[in-house]
């Protein structure tokens, strides 16, 4: 029987390249953050989101599956990408099963529901292991300027998508399941309505310190502020997935707090990490300030790390952004901008089209600007005699 299922289960894989075919042929369709609501409160509807996920999830999938197959063929052939190839192709294959069945039957419903389980949590590693394969590729290959690009232009884009797909599957499987949130009753989903900023801030920085007391011994304070400048209320909230403001807050938190502690000889003393959420018209920019003492760091704000290109993601997905500004000798600013309205927080999905195919292809050959020397110019030999 075993041997039976692995059979089929491979026959199936092998027609997975015809449907990502097909499923690519159509845009990723980006819903706002009020659609979402709206999807999982008045009109909750299973029927209507297994009709809208069974063919959403398959493009969003096959979009961003055709364009890993435009990686390099080396990085292509690491175990770890062939193997996030292969989750992504089994899950597509999985979802696709429900093309064809009854969105009437209680049966169909509560099957899908368990198959999303399933398969977010095969996803649960996908970032470490592409990372990985990065690694190995880089390991292994000499570098050059332009594959670099292309695999930092697809690594932004993959990892976007993946954050789409799974809160399109996070919707529905918490809205459906039956239940609802015990510590957070009024969130839709993973959406909170009202969701506290001050709250969220507070909970990061919590975490943070933690991890920083664990391995420093000592960590600096929180220093908080909120402006409100629609309606002078505290607190400020909108509406938005604290689970992601929450990952942001924690990753720059971290970061500022290992600066903190890293330009500070005296760490009885530490300045405190300031915090300003100031929510506008538009806009609910979080800024969180750090700043140096005894000596000046030079901490380029560019590792390898992926604390700050995946917080930036989840920033950009509601179309919002993250800014890093580092002034040597004095300190950091991290800012986090939001939409404060959820009629401008639409989800910004990558999208397989010709753009995308050109912009794999581009070649910036040479660098166009000048490299300047190191050694002055003699400018004698222009001395006119
Ligand atoms: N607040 C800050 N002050 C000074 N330097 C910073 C600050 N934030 C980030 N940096 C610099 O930018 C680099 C990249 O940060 P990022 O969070 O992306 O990665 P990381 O912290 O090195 O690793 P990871 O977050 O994946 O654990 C850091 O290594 C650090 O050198
Ligand atoms: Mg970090």
């Amino acid at each position: 029987m075993k041997f039976v299922r692995f059979i089929m289960k491979n026959a199936a894989l092998a027609s997975a390249p015809k449907h990502i075919e097909h499923f690519s042929k159509f845009s990723p369709s980006p819903l706002s953050m009020k659609q979402f609501i709206d999807f999982g409160s008045i009109n909750a509807c299973e029927k209507t989101s297994f009709v809208f996920l069974r063919q959403e999830l398959p493009v969003r999938l096959s979009n961003i599956m055709k364009e890993i197959n435009l990686l390099p063929d080396k990085l292509l052939t690491t175990p770890s990408v062939q193997m996030v190839q292969r989750w992504y192709s089994q899950s597509l294959m999985e979802i696709l099963h429900f093309l064809d069945k009854n969105p009437d039957d209680h049966r169909v419903l509560a099957e899908f529901v368990d198959a999303l389980v399933t398969i977010r949590n095969r996803h649960n590693d996908v970032v470490p292991t592409m990372a990985q394969g990065v690694i190995e590729y880089k390991e292994v290959f000499p570098q050059d300027v332009v594959t670099n690009q292309n695999i930092q232009y697809f690594l932004d884009r993959f990892y976007m998508s993946r954050i789409s797909i799974r809160m399109l599957i996070n919707q529905h499987t918490l809205v459906f399941d039956g239940t609802t949130n015990p510590v957070h009753p009024n969130t839709i989903g993973s959406i909170d309505p009202q969701c506290n900023v001050g709250d969220v801030v507070q909970d990061a920085f919590l975490s943070a310190k933690m991890l920083c007391d664990q391995y420093y011994l000592h960590s600096p304070d929180l220093v908080l502020q909120e402006m409100n400048h629609k309606t002078n209320s505290h607190p400020i909230s909108i509406v938005y997935v604290p689970s992601h403001l929450y990952h942001m807050l924690f990753e720059l938190f971290k970061n500022a707090m290992r600066a903190t502690i890293e330009t500070h000889e005296n760490r009885n003393n530490l300045p405190p990490i300031k915090v300003m959420v100031s929510l506008g018209g538009e806009d609910m920019s979080i800024k969180v300030r750090q700043s140096l003492k005894c000596r000046a760091a030079t901490f380029p704000v560019a590792g390898f790390g992926y604390g700050l290109p995946i917080s930036r993601l989840y920033a950009k997905y509601f179309q919002g952004d993250l800014h890093v500004y580092s002034m040597e000798g004095f300190g950091t600013d991290a800012v986090i901008y939001l939409k404060a309205l959820s009629t401008d927080s639409i989800e910004r999905l990558p999208v397989y089209n010709k753009t995308a195919l050109k912009n794999y292809k581009m070649c910036q050959e040479a660098d166009d600007w000048c490299v300047p020397s190191k050694e002055p110019l003699d400018l004698r030999k222009y001395k006119v005699a």
